[in-house]
């Protein structure tokens, strides 16, 4: 694979192969996405192969603008309230597909509901500004493992089964966008906790519910209970590590034996944890410990969606 740090020329490069059909990784403010055309079958089907993807999964639709989004979807007055107030930015809308709208089925597994966003990174916006396409776009792992946040990551996860990897530093958010649900009639459903509170988006379209079905599970194909995962397992909630643990730690803590230690944040900033979490469970799972010992983090602001991740990364695989 080829890193290339961005400039306009680099950025040119990669709108030049999303147009002839391949798949280019590239810097967003949550993490590194694996972009491809979302209106031709053969470059979707790309990603579903790279990340070894149940097609059955669908994915998000990166637009540039509102007319894109519109051109796609059916906008209610609550998407529009919701995208008025926070795009460019780090939330995702599952909203009615237009019936004539041109993307290709395996973008959205063949649900009658399209998952949109507009990110705010300045490198993501102008290679979307300069292809003029809308873009389908997962996180850039392969399924089940931890999101990519550096170029280097990528790398990690593709190696040469990926040719191109667009380099814009670290993502400063580091988790993956909240993914609100208003294809229902009834109230708004949050699907997945990530990069923007929960509270700022019920400040504008009020309380939202877990979008469970009758039986319990989760309206979104994606939401695995296993995922985000290293190699490592995790242990929840400790307060002190373990001889043979690496510890990641959140907040001030004292002097440890663990094999390793890395602190999220140590002033308990909840942003600082966020941006740093995927990328210290990627380099504490290099280390020589049996397990990864995670110090407890409170559920308020980024913590909900911090802490989901960590129990999905601890949940074994089935
Ligand atoms: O921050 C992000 O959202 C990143 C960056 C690259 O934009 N993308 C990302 O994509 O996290 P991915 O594919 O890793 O996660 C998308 C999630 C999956 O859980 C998928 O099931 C869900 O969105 N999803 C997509 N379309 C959906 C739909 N029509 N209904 C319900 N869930 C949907
Ligand atoms: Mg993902």
């Amino acid at each position: 694979m080829t890193i290339h740090k961005v400039s306009a020329q680099a950025i040119g490069h990669a709108v030049k192969l999303l147009k002839s059909g391949e798949v280019v990784a590239f810097p967003t403010e949550t993490v590194y996405g694996l972009g491809a055309v979302a209106l031709w079958d053969h470059p979707v089907t790309k990603i579903y192969a790279l990340k070894s993807r149940p097609p059955e999964n669908p994915l998000i639709v990166h637009v540039t603008n509102l007319e894109m989004a519109k051109s796609l979807a059916v906008l209610d007055d609550r998407a529009q309230s919701l995208i008025e107030a926070f795009w460019p930015g780090p939330l995702t809308i599952v909203v009615e597909l237009r019936e004539d709208a041109s993307v290709s089925k395996w973008v959205t597994s063949g649900l009658p509901t399209v998952a949109i966003r507009s990110p705010s990174h300045d490198v993501a916006r102008k290679l979307m500004l300069e292809l003029d396409l809308p873009l389908a776009a997962p996180s850039a792992n392969r399924s089940g493992r931890v999101s990519a946040t550096s170029a280097a990551h990528v790398v990690d996860e593709f190696d040469d089964a990926l040719s191109f990897v667009l380099d814009g530093g670290s993502c400063p958010i580091g988790l993956e966008s909240t993914i609100v649900d208003l294809s229902t009639l009834g109230s708004a459903s949050l699907l997945r906790p990530g990069g923007l509170a929960r509270k700022l988006v019920e400040d504008v379209i009020g309380p939202m519910d877990d979008g469970l079905d009758e039986k319990g599970v989760i309206k979104s194909p994606g939401r695995l209970k296993h995922h985000y995962a290293p190699t490592l397992p995790l242990r929840l909630e400790a307060r002190l590590p373990l001889a043979n643990e690496a510890f990641l730690a959140f907040g001030p803590t004292d002097r440890t034996n663990a094999i390793a230690t890395l602190n999220l944040s140590e002033a308990a900033d909840l942003e600082e944890a966020a941006a740093n979490l995927f990328s210290m469970l990627r380099a504490l799972d290099h280390s020589d410990a049996e397990c990864i010992a995670v110090g407890p983090v409170p559920d308020r602001g980024l913590g909900e969606a911090i802490n989901d991740r960590l129990r999905r990364a601890a949940t074994p695989k089935q």
